[in-house]
């Protein structure tokens, strides 16, 4: 290995999970995600104050975090290449979605999870800010899911983000098990 004090954009953490962001009724990618709390739960998504987004967080009391498969990378580049301050994304991009239930955010109707998260902290860091939510109601795709509640990786390809535009996905036969210890 060579080493470098040159930091730059320190990318070597790719690929990420791609989730979508919903406030209101505004969309946008956010691969800088994570889980914080399994109890209570708390899932933290991480915002540029530059994004449309970010002004929409502010002012609303909670949001949406939607899982989507591989077959949407298209629509995760045109929803991440636009604004809504100049567009209304779910009209142009013709994105079929209900209301959240509990929270002002949009649940992508092709998405296989979403989480509704009320807003339940905020810290700047850095650059960006991480919103913290914790999660009221989930929706799911039942027929993906296996007996232990995990996703069966034989009935979708993840999304996952690599940088600089491409997408990627997993091979499922790659999948293997090892008991800890
Ligand atoms: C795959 C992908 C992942 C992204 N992840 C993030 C992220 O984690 N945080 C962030 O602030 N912006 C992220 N962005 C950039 C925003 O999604 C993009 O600037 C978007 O157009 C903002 O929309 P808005 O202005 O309607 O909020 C990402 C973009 C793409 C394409």
């Amino acid at each position: 290995m060579v080493k470098t004090t040159d930091i730059g954009r320190f990318y070597y953490y790719f690929p990420q999970a791609v989730t979508v962001v919903g406030v209101d009724r505004n969309v946008m990618p956010v691969a800088w995600h994570t889980p914080i709390s399994a109890q209570p739960p708390l899932f933290g998504i991480l915002v540029s104050p530059k994004r449309y987004t970010y002004s929409l967080l502010k002012q609303e009391d909670g949001f949406t975090v939607n899982f989507m498969d591989f077959n949407e990378a298209s629509l995760i580049a045109k929803i991440g290449g636009t604004s809504g301050r100049d567009i209304d994304k779910l009209k142009k991009f013709k994105i079929a979605y209900k209301p959240g239930e509990e929270v002002n955010g949009v649940i992508i109707t092709s998405s296989y999870a979403a989480y509704e998260c009320e807003k339940h902290a905020e810290h700047v860091i850095g650059d960006h800010s991480l919103f913290v939510g914790k999660i009221i109601v989930i929706h799911y795709r039942k027929e993906i899911i296996t007996l232990d509640g995990l996703i069966d990786e034989k009935k979708l390809l993840p999304m996952l983000y690599f940088g600089k535009d491409r997408y990627i996905t997993v091979n499922p036969q790659t999948t293997v098990v090892h008991k800890r210890g």
